[in-house]
Order: C-alpha cells, then structure tokens, then sequence
C-alpha cells in the first residue's frame, strides 16, 4: 500500500517526513535535521517542542478540551479580550480557520448592510492577487481563476489592483459592494505589499462609501511583521480583521475581529461553530499572546526580522539573480529572475525549508523564536542555492538600493 493512498490529493507533499523539531529545527526518522523557515506556512510562531506550550496543552487536556460555546470559559474570554486590546477594536467571533474567520466577515458585513436598509449591497470587492481561503464564500473573494473556476457559481465578486485608489473610488461608487477585502500583505500572490498610502486612501474611501472595511490579516497579523497587525504600519483600523495561522501556536484557531459599530450585528443563531474558541485552542492562543507581549516575542520579531532584512540585502545585492525583495519582519519575499522551483528544491536537499508562492517568489515564513544563529544558518544555505544557481556578480548596479 502506498503510505499516502487514503489521502485526497489536493497538496503536492514533498517526500520529507518529519517526526519532532526544536525551535526553528525539524528532524525526520533517521536524525536528519532541516531549518524551518516555513513554521508550517505561518502556522508554528513558537517554533517546535515548546515547552510552555506543550504544558500549558497538556495540562488543559486534563482539565477540559471542550465545553461547547453554550457555556461560558475564562480562556475563551481572556482571549477575546487580549485580541480586542492588541487589535484596537471590540469584541471577537472564534473559528477555526484562516477561511472560517472570512466566512463570517463576509456574513457579517451582508447582514450590517441589510440590517442599514441596504439589502442590494451584497456583492464584494477585493484586490486583484487576493487570497481568502477555499471555502465557497472565502474562494469567491480569491482572485486566481484556477481556484475558482471549476466551483461556480460563487459570490459576487469584483476586484481592483492594489495601489490604484482612483480606481477603487470608482468601483465601491459602481459597485456599491457590501465589503471591500485587503490583505495589508498578499502572501499568496508571492509576499506583495499593498502601499501603506494606499490603505489609507481605502480606509476613507470605505467610511465615505458606507463599505465595511475588512482587513485579513490570516497570514501577515499576530506580530509576525513586527506589530500586532500588519495594518498598524498604515495607522489604517478596518471594521474588521480576520487572524487565525498563529494565534493558538499550531492548534486550529481563527478570530474575526470587529469595531464596535459592528459589535451588534450578529445575534444568537446568525453564525455558530461547535469547536471554535474551545479551551484547549484558547489556553494555547493564551500562552501565545502571552510570549508575545510578556515575554519579549515580538521585540525578538523585530530584531530577528531586522538580521533577516540584512541579510537578504546582502544576499540580493551579490546575486543578479534575485530581482526583489518584499515584505517586512518575518514575512519576507525573494523574488528570483528564474528556477525558483529548483531553488526551492536544491534548499530542502540542503535542509532548509521554505516554499514558493506567486510562481517566481522565494517565501520565508521564519518561527517568532528562531535564533539568531538559526537564522544566519539559514541565510547561509540561501547564499549558497543562490551560488549554485547563479554567477555571482561582485557588484549589482540593479539591486544597489536593494
Ligand atoms: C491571507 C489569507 N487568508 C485566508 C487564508 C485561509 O486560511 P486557512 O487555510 O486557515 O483557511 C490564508 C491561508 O493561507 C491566507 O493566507
């Protein structure tokens, strides 16, 4: 029996299996050990085998895993209202997912307008290169046409490119759609950077449109760009964000997060999940947080994401090979001229791992904890795919103010 025969094939898995990791290492069966730069695609902020985490979870699977949302949990609430303090807005609706926090955005945001006497707004906007997730009503706001095509019919759906604001005005006057979605950094479409004037200019065009205002922050947000949310480097608040990738440190956890204008708009019975905001997800979402703000975390973002920004200008400043660099704190992007696939590969047999996105694009999705060293460990397996690949030129007149 072929070992993955009973799983649907909807990921191209690599061969690697790993058994256990420490920090920002992994190790398969026979020992063999790789650098994470990926944390389980933004996932594993805490790295591997943490211990506090561990315990915490451990210690929680002996007192209650799940109560249900009838009932009321401490965990559950301190979540919520650490997220309203670091998010600046006023109270929390728990999922499961990246795509299950969009989907009751996107609920959300239908019923705020038809409760304002606005029914027939009850399309959506959302920037070209948009990733949202895979459920129907996340997948309708998720521009690549290859993942959508073969599910229609979806939502209704347009989208405009990211740093046009003429071009936005226009659609949310034409369109006059129930939610505009950003994502401050697109992750999916190969680590892109909306300009932070750029989501100014969507905040005031929301407010003056009467479009709810939805920041996904799925894969930028929780600090990984060195604030709490992606957006804070705008001083932009949407109505509404999305979290979820790191927030319980790998257990299954999302939050939509919203004003508190917004704060009314669901009642019991419009939107529900069995397991979302359990203790055990909330306890770990605690110990998280609680790294984050207690225990120096996203400082240590901060100065790790700096040594990575040096780095990668080092490296894209030797190498014509790497034509941008994109994205802040952890979240970074190197886009290559050509063969990132076969550099993405030469780095696995190397042992450092990350993955592609956007076709051209090099992402790099470091842990919170990863040291220093691991860092510069990394970086040098980088340095030499990019030497095994390319020439490397003594001086890159195009990459000078890289
Ligand atoms: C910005 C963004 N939104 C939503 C999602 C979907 O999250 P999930 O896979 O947890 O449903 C992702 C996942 O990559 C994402 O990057």
């Amino acid at each position: 029996m072929k070992i993955d025969e009973h799983v649907l094939k909807t990921y191209l898995r690599a061969p690697e299996v790993f058994v256990e990791g420490r920090g920002a290492t992994l190790y398969d069966a026979d020992g063999r050990t790789w650098i994470d730069f990926l944390s389980g695609i933004a996932v594993s902020a805490l790295g591997h085998g943490h211990a506090r985490l561990a315990a915490a979870i451990a210690d929680q699977a002996t007192r209650a895993i799940h109560v249900s949302n009838l009932f009321r949990h401490p965990y559950t609430e301190e979540v919520a209202a650490r997220l309203a303090r670091l998010t600046g807005l006023e109270a929390v609706f728990f999922a499961n997912s990246g795509a299950e926090a969009n989907e009751a955005a996107l609920k959300l945001a239908r019923k705020f307008q038809r409760t304002a006497g606005r029914p027939e707004r009850s399309s959506f906007l959302a920037l070209e290169g948009a990733f949202h997730g895979r459920t129907l009503g996340a997948l309708s706001l998720t521009h690549n046409e290859k993942y959508r095509q073969p599910f229609g019919p979806l939502l209704e759906c347009r989208w405009v490119p990211p740093g046009d604001a003429g071009r936005l005005e226009a659609a949310l006057v034409e369109e006059r759609p129930a939610a505009l979605f950003v994502e401050p950094i697109q992750g999916e479409a190969g680590v892109r950077d909306v300009p932070l004037d750029y989501l100014r200019a969507a905040r005031e065009l929301c407010t003056r449109t009467g479009t709810v205002l939805v920041h996904d922050e799925v894969q930028a947000g929780c600090g990984r760009t060195g604030t709490f949310l992606a957006g804070d480097a705008a001083g932009v608040k949407p109505d509404v964000v999305t979290l979820a990738k790191p927030i319980a440190a790998g257990l299954p956890l999302g939050a939509c997060v919203v004003a508190r204008d917004f704060a009314h708009v669901l009642q019991p019975g419009d939107h529900g999940s069995t397991f979302a905001g359990g203790p055990l997800a909330c306890r770990a979402a605690l110990v998280f947080l609680e790294e984050l703000e207690e225990h120096g975390l996203q400082q240590a973002v901060v100065e790790r994401g700096a040594e990575l920004d040096r780095g990668l200008r080092a490296i894209a400043r030797e190498f014509p090979l790497v034509t941008e660099l994109r994205g802040r704190g952890l979240m970074r992007g190197v886009r290559l001229r050509e063969g990132a696939e076969e550099v993405q590969q030469d780095l696995y047999r190397r042992g450092l791992i990350l993955n592609r996105t956007g076709g051209d694009v090099l992402r790099l999705l470091p842990p919170y904890v990863i040291t220093r060293d691991e860092l510069a460990s990394g970086l040098a397996l980088l340095r030499a795919a990019l030497a095994a690949r390319s020439q490397p030129a003594r001086s890159n007149p195009a990459r000078a103010g890289a």
